[in-house]
């Protein structure tokens, strides 16, 4: 599932080395005290741009995701406060820089807390869920009216939603956590943490945890995937509605099952990821193709046949997520799976349709469970001293 990225992490770090184009002045492991200088020039993905950096991004190895709640009493003002507050430290953060000195005291931090971290490759990404609306005395886009329920969904309402959603993702765990941990002291009077989820993915192969090569038609058009300057997102220009699932995967069950039959509940091989009518993995996938006794070759419920865009009136979003274990459950079977993130201009023409077919047909929704969903609106990125939000909360 997971997005294949513009630039795979190789071609990154050689044009950052190359070129300095992802390195902000030199900044690098070897600045940086307790770390050991890689081979490679600590990457730095520039935080401030037309759109948030993390969606249409490459796709780093590790990433936590955090939904926080405003406090009863937090309003428009407080709001902005917050969203001041995080967007200066994500911009250091995403530099390997210490926090302005004023507010890392204020929130009880030495400036330099974050220091030994490293940039990474860092990306810190914001979204809004309807609570935050609410609360800054907002109307709320219409594409972030609650999505239906599907069927099969077993969905925990604590592990879901959430007024603010921060997304961190870099080439290296410690990075993330300690990121998180200054938002998280950065939040303090305003908003607390509701939930937090780890995920990671394969820098290299793409595979999700079923083993299979995750990530192949799924284009980054960013025109479908960001939001225009016109109405209705005008003030949420540049940014995006991402859905998140936490789908747990039951993998006692699907490593039972023959290679032929995991094969054709996706519709493409397991080897190389190829359409199971095709030669290589970028070959399109032949839906009328029949095998000798006359069944279609990639099945009529294969996930491929009931996701794509051809078949549901041209939805489309891009899929950027992580795996996730979480270890046993109680009954002893693996709480693993995928932390399933969509991005687009409306969910309602996009996620839903598709899901809602997905949940009713689809061979691979028998051996998977919705457990957990958010729908969050991003808005566009922002420009050295302005903040995220800026021109929905003052617009
Ligand atoms: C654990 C859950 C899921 C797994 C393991 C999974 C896995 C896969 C795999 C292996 C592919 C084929 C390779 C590729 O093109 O990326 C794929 C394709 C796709 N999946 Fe999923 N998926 C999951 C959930 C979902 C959900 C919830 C949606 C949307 C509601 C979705 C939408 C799609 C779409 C649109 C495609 C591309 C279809 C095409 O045009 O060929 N998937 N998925």
């Amino acid at each position: 599932m997971p997005a294949e990225h513009p630039l795979s992490r190789r071609g990154l770090l050689a044009v950052g080395a190359g070129t300095g184009a992802f390195v902000a002045g030199g900044l690098a492991g070897a600045t940086v005290p307790g770390r050991a200088r890689s081979p490679h020039v600590d990457p730095v993905v520039p935080f401030h741009g037309p759109h948030q950096a993390g969606i249409l991004t490459r796709r780093q190895p590790y990433a936590l995701l955090a939904a926080f709640d405003l406090r009863p009493a937090v309003d428009r003002a407080g709001t902005a406060d917050l969203l001041r507050r995080w967007t200066d430290a994500a911009a250091r953060l995403t530099r390997g820089e210490p926090l302005d000195a004023g507010s890392a005291a204020a929130a009880g931090l030495d400036a330099d807390v974050p220091l030994g971290a490293g940039p990474a490759a860092l990306t810190v990404t914001v979204a809004f869920g309807s609570g935050l609306f609410a609360a800054a005395g907002l109307a709320p886009p219409a594409a972030l009216r609650p999505i239906p329920a599907f069927p099969g969904d077993e969905l925990d309402p604590a592990r879901g939603d959430g007024d603010l959603l921060v997304q961190l993702a870099a080439d290296d765990p410690i990075v993330v956590t300690a990121a998180l941990g200054v938002l998280r002291r950065l939040a303090r009077g305003l908003a607390r943490e509701r939930w937090r989820m780890r995920g990671f993915a394969s820098p290299d192969s793409r595979r999700n945890l079923m083993g299979q090569i995750d990530g192949t038609a799924n284009p980054v058009p960013a025109d479908q995937v960001l939001l225009p300057r016109t109405a209705p997102s005008a003030r949420l220009a540049g940014g995006s509605f991402l859905v998140l699932r936490r789908i747990r995967m039951l993998l006692d069950h699907w490593e039972t099952l023959p290679r032929a039959h995991r094969e054709q509940v996706i519709g493409r091989r397991l080897a190389d990821g190829a359409p199971l009518t095709g030669a290589a993995e970028h070959t399109p996938a032949d839906f009328d193709a029949v095998g000798p006794g006359g069944a279609p070759v990639i099945a009529a419920n294969a996930h491929i046949r009931l996701g794509t865009a051809g078949f549901n009136g041209g939805a489309t979003m891009l899929r950027r997520g992580w795996s996730y274990d979480d270890g046993p459950r109680s009954d002893g079977s693996p709480d693993a799976g995928l932390l399933f993130l969509a991005w687009q201009r409306d969910p309602h023409t996009a996620f839903v349709p598709v899901q809602q077919r997905l949940a009713r047909g689809d061979a691979l929704s028998r051996y998977t469970v919705h457990e957990a969903s958010g729908l969050y609106a991003a808005p566009g990125g922002c420009a050295p001293g302005d903040y995220l939000g800026q021109a929905l909360l003052e617009g």
